[in-house]
């Protein structure tokens, strides 16, 4: 997979030459390219942003300068070049654009997983009052795939931590990435059918007057299995009620019903 990101502080992305990351990269699963917006720009301040048209606080990015930049990345022929004929460009494209936005709907495991299979993925991270509107909408209509995503309900001062987020959520689930695929398949929001996942012990397995439940000490699999069942469904409706119903009655056996 080759993973672009485009930012005005390109140093937030070395963190990704770490850990389970970094492992990817010198196995030949990833490619990382970070560049920075202000190489795009053509003036002397190699300035990316404007006021908001219409008032308001903050600054605007300006749509030419991240035109110029995805342009590039997405090799499209300069606008003169481009026939008539051929107005959805990207419409054969195996490109995915990714712009982080407070004010779209919420990254879930689910958007990961389909990340995941993607080829390419090009992340623009907005800073200031965020990226011109008309960004994510010119290169939808070019036929590309576009996303927008949130990742919480607070806002952030850029983009970067929510990439970074929405980076190795997606990254983690390539064939080849973790040692273990059932350490993947296996947790919360992707194992048992969305619910929570049970908690874990190591050893030993009594710490300051703190013993782990007995049952995991039995080797009787079937048992584990109901008790691990049992706090998942638990810490789901403690926790995350709107996970219970939105999952209803489909996910639940009869055993579960009794609870
Ligand atoms: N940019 C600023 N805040 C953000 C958020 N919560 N999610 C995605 N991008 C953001």
């Amino acid at each position: 997979m080759l993973i672009d990101i485009i930012s005005v502080f390109p140093e937030y992305f070395d963190v990704f030459n770490l850990s389970l990351l970094g492992k990817a990269q010198d196995k030949g699963l990833l490619t990382f390219n970070v560049h920075n917006l202000r190489d795009w720009t053509h003036d002397v301040h190699h300035s990316v942003d404007d006021t908001p048209v219409g008032g308001g606080a903050g600054m605007v990015m300006k749509p030419e300068v991240w035109a110029n930049c995805l342009d590039d990345l997405l090799d499209i022929p300069p606008l003169e070049d481009i026939s008539d004929a051929d107005p959805h460009i990207g419409e054969n494209s195996h490109t995915t654009l990714v712009f982080p936005n407070p004010s779209a709907p919420t990254f879930t495991q689910a958007d990961a997983t389909e990340l995941s299979y993607t080829d390419h993925l090009i992340f623009g991270c907005g800073r200031y009052e965020g990226y011109d509107g008309r960004i994510p909408a010119y290169y939808k209509a070019q036929g590309f795939d576009v996303r927008e995503y949130s990742i919480g309900d607070y806002v952030l001062n850029g983009g970067e931590v929510a990439v970074s987020v929405m980076v190795e959520a997606t990254t983690r689930l390539i064939d080849g990435f973790m040692g273990n695929r059932d350490s993947i398949v296996k947790e919360s929001y992707t194992g048992s059918e969305g619910l929570l996942e049970h908690r874990q012990y190591t050893k030993p397995t009594s710490w300051r007057g703190m013993d782990v439940p007995e049952i995991l000490l039995s080797g009787h699999h079937a048992n584990i299995d109901r008790f691990r069942r049992d706090e998942e469904l638990r810490r789901t409706s403690d926790i995350r009620p709107d996970i219970i119903e939105k999952l209803g009655c489909r996910m639940l056996d009869k055993k579960d019903r009794k609870l």
